[in-house]
C-alpha cells in the first residue's frame, strides 16, 4: 500500500493488488485521506495470481522469499518488454537485477524485462 501512495507522488497512475480486504479497504481510506484522487490510487481486493499483469509496465513485489522463483514465471510470461519490476527485501533468485538500492530490510532491486528475456534465451 505504502508502495502504491509513494508512487502517486512521483506521478504515476498505480493499481495495488491485495487479497486481504481489510488492508484493501484501509489503503483505500489512506489514499483518500492523503488526498490522493482514486484514478491516481486504485485498490482492487483480488489474488494477484489471478490477475493478468500484462497490461502494466512498472510492477513493484513485496512477497514471501518462497514465492518469488514461480513469480519470476509469472511475470516473464506476461509483462511487456519494457516493463521494470521492483522487488523490496526478497530478489528474484533467478533474475540477475539492473539495480539495487538500500541494505538489509529496505533492499530493492531493479530487474528490466527485456534484459532478463536476453538472459534467459543466452542461459
Ligand atoms: C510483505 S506484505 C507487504 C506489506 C505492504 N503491502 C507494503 O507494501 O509495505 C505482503 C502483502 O501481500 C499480500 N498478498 C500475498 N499474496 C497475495 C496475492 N496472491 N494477491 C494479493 N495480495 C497478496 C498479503 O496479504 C500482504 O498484505
Amino acid at each position: 500500500m505504502q508502495k502504491v501512495i509513494s508512487a502517486t507522488v512521483e506521478g504515476f497512475q498505480c493499481t495495488g493488488f491485495e487479497m486481504n480486504s481489510i488492508l484493501t479497504g484501509y489503503a483505500r481510506v489512506k489514499a483518500k485521506w492523503k488526498g490522493i484522487p482514486s484514478n491516481t490510487a486504485s485498490f482492487i481486493n483480488q489474488d494477484f495470481w489471478k490477475t493478468d499483469l500484462s497490461k502494466y509496465n512498472n510492477v513493484t513485489v513485496f512477497l514471501a522469499p518462497g514465492v518469488m522463483e514461480v513469480l519470476g514465471r509469472k511475470l516473464e510470461n506476461e509483462l511487456p518488454d519494457e516493463t521494470r519490476v521492483i522487488a523490496c527485501r526478497f530478489p528474484f533468485p533467478d533474475w540477475t537485477p539492473t539495480a539495487t538500492e538500500d541494505e538489509g530490510l529496505d533492499q530493492t532491486w531493479a530487474y528490466d524485462m527485456d534484459a532478463i528475456r536476453k538472459l534467459s534465451t543466452q542461459a
